[in-house]
């Protein structure tokens, strides 16, 4: 009898081989990143399409992935490249900060491997390369090198609280250490790679969120909440409290050849290390926040004099340029009637949603060489660049996309 899990120890004795006798007729075996057929497995692959994968579905990762393999084959070409070359090959994935933290993990990687001759071989090692937490620490160890490694992300607490009935808040730390211990007791020590694939495919495929196929899984005999007929109220999770709103504006500051002033983001904010139109952060003074309310006009669109959302929401670079625009009375007339939830583009973030409107804003040719001044002046990184010249060559963030194209 097991005292520490809720299933007995037959079940969890037979956890493994039923799952990975469903993974080899069920499972999927053509995933580029896959290294379970190979007697040398690439760690840079596994590395590279788990940090991909982390918060992202397969088929979104496919093409991008496919894209980094061809232009950085190896960890020492993405090493080695420009920030802006992996930016730009990233655009669309979303949660930037992973780009970051792949570009940094590249550099750490190729020190460790000139020093050691190789990739890390320890759980410990990995874990401490930028953007590696224990989970695809565990999936490396295990898929990437073919050691014993334990993984334990969303798709494998979803299984393991259903089939254990565990009903512990999942965002606790009680309840993550009770699920990393079942993990481990369930992972074989010989084939833990291919367990790891196996998890992530039946979370993936069969004991999805909303509708888990039961009837399909190899672990509907012993699975708890399938017993009780209560599948989807498993994982237990805290309610977050709703996202707030921002609102903004994202400006076409167009010159006579017909380009746009694009700034770099700064790398701890939105957007780190991306491109961008320059932003005015405008705050509703109406109380409502969000769609769906009757839309009202807004009255703090004199930027400036909200010192908070100034301080804290603009980069040097558009604090001198809205202080510019401004001075030379440049805002476009129709900005003081922005209808804010009429914002075309609406882009939902990890901690708010943001609506954006884009103004093109038409200014002279000796407005320009003056601005070009104020920013070159303050030592700002700047450039003017056609949409199109700006899509080849910048990192975009998926809203800049939307705007030039819109
Ligand atoms: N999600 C995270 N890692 C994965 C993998 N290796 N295969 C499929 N889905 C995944
Ligand atoms: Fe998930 Fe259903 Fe399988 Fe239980 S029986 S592990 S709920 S798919």
């Amino acid at each position: 009898m097991s005292t520490l899990f809720s299933q007995p120890e037959s079940s969890l004795n037979t956890f493994a081989p039923r799952l990975l006798d469903w993974f080899e007729i069920n499972g999927r075996h053509d995933l580029p990143w896959q290294q379970h057929q190979t007697d040398t497995p690439n760690p840079y692959v596994v590395w590279l399409s788990e940090v991909m994968l982390q918060q992202t579905q397969v088929t979104t990762v496919l093409p991008y992935f496919a894209r980094f393999m061809d232009t950085f084959p190896t960890v020492q070409d993405l090493a080695a490249a420009e920030w802006d070359t992996v930016a730009e090959h990233w655009a669309g994935l979303g949660y930037y900060a992973r780009a970051r933290n792949l570009h940094k993990g590249a550099k750490q990687l190729v020190e460790i491997i000139d020093k050691t001759g190789d990739f890390p071989q320890t759980l410990a090692g990995w874990e401490s390369i930028s953007g590696v937490g224990p989970s695809t620490a565990g999936a490396i160890m295990a898929m990437g090198l073919h050691r014993y490694g334990v993984i334990c992300d969303g798709n494998v607490k979803r299984v393991l609280t259903r089939w254990a009935a565990i009903d512990g808040d999942i965002t606790k730390s009680a309840t993550t250490k009770e699920l990393w211990a079942l993990a481990k007791r369930l992972t074989p020590r010989e084939s833990s790679g291919l367990f790891a694939q196996a998890m992530m495919d039946m979370g993936a495929t069969l004991c999805t969120r909303s509708k888990p196929a039961c009837l399909l899984c190899p672990l509907q005999d012993d699975c708890l909440a399938h017993a009780e007929g209560r599948e989807t109220e498993y994982p237990v999770k805290a309610k977050k409290p709703p996202k707030p709103s921002k609102f903004s504006h994202a400006l076409l500051i167009q010159n006579t050849e017909d380009e746009l002033l694009w700034l770099q983001r700064p790398d701890n904010g939105i957007w780190g290390g991306l491109w961008s139109l320059p932003l005015q952060f405008v705050e509703r003074v109406d109380g409502k926040t969000g769609k769906g309310q009757n839309s009202t006009k807004d009255k703090s669109l004199n930027v400036r004099s909200n010192e908070k959302v100034y301080e804290t929401e603009f980069t040097t670079a558009e604090q001198i340029i809205n202080e510019w625009l401004e001075e030379n009375k440049i805002i476009a007339e129709s900005m003081n009637n922005t209808l804010l939830d009429d914002a075309p583009i609406k882009h939902t973030l990890t901690h708010f949603h943001w609506y954006l409107t884009p103004y093109k804003l038409s200014i002279s040719t000796t407005q320009i060489t003056e601005l070009n001044d104020k920013l070159g002046a303050a030592e700002i990184e700047f450039r003017w660049l056609t949409t199109q010249q700006a899509e080849d060559s910048l990192g975009l963030p998926r809203a800049m996309g939307k705007i030039i194209e819109g």
